[in-house]
């Protein structure tokens, strides 16, 4: 069905992953690879007013419901308008978080429970799901720690997740923790607390023994 690679990032707040794709990006991209960049939420045209809806930390009456759907609203049109016409033309793409996010996020941290969220899936991604993922691994206080004060520097408006408590942050780590248990092929921990090179050669390593069979140039 698809030709190309599907590799997503995924992680707590503050893990450093948007870091981490850029620079792998960049990489496959001077070995000579075709690389697409989506984010989620936010990846199309449609998908960044979702994104401003569902994170804007004033759209504090947003319900959970709501919330879970709009996720899937902006990942299913990344799936129609990006992901698969890359990966048809035998492209690498690379997604900063995917349906794992809503597993940890919406399942776990807002305990809407897994069932919903891969029923969604079904729909939205309609069996889609990334040959690798890497999921970056942080003591969830450090991780607020760094990304509340990225956010005030910048001035960052789109905080009502990072908002979100101590509590709410922990059982996102616990549903990632879970996810690797249970597809340990597929999703892999990387320790995000060791300096910035040393998690690049680790992710590095694991994304190079998915090349084989990846054409450089795409076609
Ligand atoms: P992101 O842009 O990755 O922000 P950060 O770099 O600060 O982690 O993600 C935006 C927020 O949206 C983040 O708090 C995680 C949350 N999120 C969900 O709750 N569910 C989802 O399905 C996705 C994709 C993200």
């Amino acid at each position: 069905m698809t030709k190309g690679l599907f590799v997503s990032f995924e992680g707590v707040e503050g893990s450093g992953k948007s870091t981490q794709m850029r620079r792998l990006a960049n990489r496959l991209r001077q070995m000579g690879f075709r690389v697409v960049e989506n984010i989620e939420p936010g990846g199309t045209r449609i998908g960044k007013q979702i994104r401003s809806i569902l994170l804007e930390a004033a759209h504090q009456e947003l319900s959970a419901t709501a919330e879970l759907l709009l996720f899937f609203a902006s990942r299913a049109q990344a799936v129609d308008e990006l992901i698969l016409p890359a990966l048809a033309q035998g492209q690498i793409v690379l997604s900063d978080r995917f349906t794992d996010s809503t597993i940890a996020y919406q399942g776990g941290g807002r305990q809407l429970g897994w069932d919903v969220v891969l029923t969604l899936d079904r729909v939205a991604c309609r069996g889609l799901k990334p040959s690798l993922t890497l999921c970056l691994d942080l003591d969830v206080e450090i991780g607020l720690q760094r990304a509340r004060r990225r956010n005030a520097e910048e001035g960052q408006s789109e905080t009502r997740l990072d908002d979100e408590s101590l509590s709410f942050h922990r059982r996102v780590r616990a549903a990632y923790h879970r996810l690797v248990e249970l597809e340990p092929e597929r999703v892999k921990l990387v320790d995000a607390s060791r300096p910035l090179e040393e998690v690049e050669e680790t992710v590095w390593r694991l994304v190079e023994q998915q090349l084989a069979g990846i054409q450089a140039g795409g076609c």
